[in-house]
């Protein structure tokens, strides 16, 4: 029989329980998992489901008892929960907490494992529809992160931030698809049936545009026959400087997330 890798979560809460919802529906069996006491509606639910799931006493139990250990609080309390923290050399630290880069949790912890890796899941990894951003890459949390969806690498920090703040997009899309909907109701269209249409676009779209390379603003100019309304949208918004915004917005958020990397670092 295959010895089961036990996994560590330090935080039980949203992205947690999404995280092992998805291994225990994608793999079965092959993980042990070690969960926090808090959130204690959360890690009981899982527990009470998948026999492989069990509370620890304390955030340090978890530590002890797992080989790959996720650190899944919120960034406002990560200092505290982190610096009570003592991993052993040959563990792994997979850090989910936005704006906690690898050295950082290396400073933060009390002791630290020699590997921190640095991971960007989605709550959608809980039904394997969405690919996770890894730096740098470990082969066990690759191959968590592969059976949940996929995963995806970068090669650098600074590159990682980036998709950090890509990630900052989903906020955007239902405001965007929202709007649009509205529109159509104020026309007399029933809501529902305008959201159920756009996201069939939408999912339609990110489909075509996963089946293969093909770079986005050629799908952009073959989504756009000429003199045609897609052109036409293309072109009133670019008047308008919506591309040009989304430059400037993402700058901000790059900015702000290298502050909270470089906030609290020991010089
Ligand atoms: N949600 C996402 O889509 C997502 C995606 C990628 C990364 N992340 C990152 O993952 C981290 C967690 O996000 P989340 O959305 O899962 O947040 P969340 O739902 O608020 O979960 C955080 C959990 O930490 C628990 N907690 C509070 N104090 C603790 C302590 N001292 N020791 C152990 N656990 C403690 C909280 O329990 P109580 O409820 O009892 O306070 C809560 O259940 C954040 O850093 C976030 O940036 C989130």
């Amino acid at each position: 029989m295959i010895h089961p890798i036990s996994l560590g979560f330090v935080g039980s809460g949203d992205i947690t329980h999404a995280i092992v919802t998805g291994l225990f529906a994608q793999t079965g069996q092959r993980y042990e998992v070690w969960l926090s006491p808090r959130n204690a509606h959360i890690s009981k639910e899982l527990a009470d489901r998948y026999p492989e799931v069990h509370v620890a006493q304390d955030n340090q139990h978890v530590v002890s008892q797992a080989e790959i250990v996720f650190l899944a609080v919120r960034p406002q309390i990560a200092s505290e929960v982190l610096g009570a923290l003592s991993f052993r050399p040959d563990q792994c630290a997979v850090s989910l907490i936005a704006g906690y880069g690898t050295q950082k949790v290396r400073e933060s912890l009390r002791d630290a494992p020699e590997r921190i890796v640095r991971a960007l899941p989605l709550l959608m990894v809980a039904r394997a529809a969405s690919r996770t951003v890894l730096y740098p890459v470990e082969t066990r949390v690759r191959d968590i992160f592969d059976s949940i969806g996929g995963s995806l690498s970068v090669d650098s920090e600074d590159q990682y931030d980036a998709m950090l703040a890509l990630s900052a997009s989903m906020g955007l899309f239902f405001a965007t698809a929202h709007a649009q909907s509205s529109w159509a109701a104020e026309r007399g269209v029933d809501y529902a049936v305008a959201r159920a249409y756009l996201m069939s676009l939408y999912r339609g779209l990110a489909d075509t545009a996963l089946l293969d390379d093909t770079p986005l603003d050629q799908l952009a100019r073959h989504y756009s026959t000429t003199g045609g309304i897609n052109e036409q949208v293309v072109s009133l918004m670019t008047q308008a400087g919506m591309f040009e915004h989304i430059d400037s917005t993402y700058d901000s958020i790059e900015k702000r997330l290298a502050a909270i990397r470089q906030s609290g670092r020991k010089a």
